[in-house]
């Protein structure tokens, strides 16, 4: 007997962008789950909070700095102390806040005294930042600092020289290189240069590569 149940039976609705939207949201969550009590190098046993990232994941940008320093341990949130509140108003310069935008960290947690990150802290750290990218797949990565452009994008090379460039993360997602904000805060100089890249970023954002 015909009971009319296979008419019930729809095909899969296609991904909606809204479904797409709460899966990264979803997969960002369950990464920092996994994260969250990292004990893969000696930083986990001193840090206050694991500093995850935040922002947007459905973000077109990502901002990728060195590592938490006093307030982002205290707080568990990427650039909040003096940098931050700079890098918030370069932010609002691009009509930008912090909710369009994903921030994160070459490191997860504070090394002692603000110290650069070691080699050895990064090869245990970075794999959770590349799931990340992986994950909000941005149109574009921007690394603040020559930390930020050494490890995600292994370059070595003087500041003057890597900006204005575009390079590729893994050969795929186009990536700029700009002074750290720190580095504004000590030399109000470099905010013309810096302010030059932003914009080059939105050009990139608007046109494509
Ligand atoms: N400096 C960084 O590189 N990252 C932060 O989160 C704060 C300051
Ligand atoms: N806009 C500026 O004028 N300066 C900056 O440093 C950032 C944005």
């Amino acid at each position: 007997m015909d009971t009319g149940e296979e008419e019930l039976i729809l095909p899969k609705a296609p991904a909606t962008e809204k479904t797409r939207q709460q899966s990264k949201a979803e997969l960002l969550s369950q990464l920092y789950n996994r994260i969250k009590g990292c004990r893969r190098c000696p930083l986990g046993a001193t840090r206050t909070n694991l500093v995850f990232g935040a922002g947007n994941p459905n973000a077109s940008i990502m901002f990728i700095g060195e590592a938490p320093g006093y307030e982002e341990d205290r707080t568990g949130v990427p650039f909040v102390g003096r940098a931050g509140k700079l890098l918030d108003r370069i932010l609002a310069a691009m009509s930008l806040s912090r909710e369009d935008v994903y921030i994160a960290n070459i490191l997860k947690c504070r090394p002692p005294s603000n110290r650069d990150p070691l080699q050895q802290e990064v090869a245990k750290c970075l794999p959770y930042l590349e799931q990340q990218i992986e994950i909000i797949a941005p149109d574009i990565i921007c690394c603040l600092g020559r930390i930020s452009a050494l490890y995600l994008l292994r370059l070595k090379l003087p500041m003057k020289l890597m900006r204005g460039n575009i390079y590729r993360w893994k050969g795929s997602i186009p990536a700029i290189v700009t002074y750290h904000p720190a580095a504004l805060l000590r030399n109000p100089a470099l905010k013309r240069p810096l302010w030059e890249d932003m914009q080059k970023v939105m050009r990139i954002l608007k046109e494509g590569t």
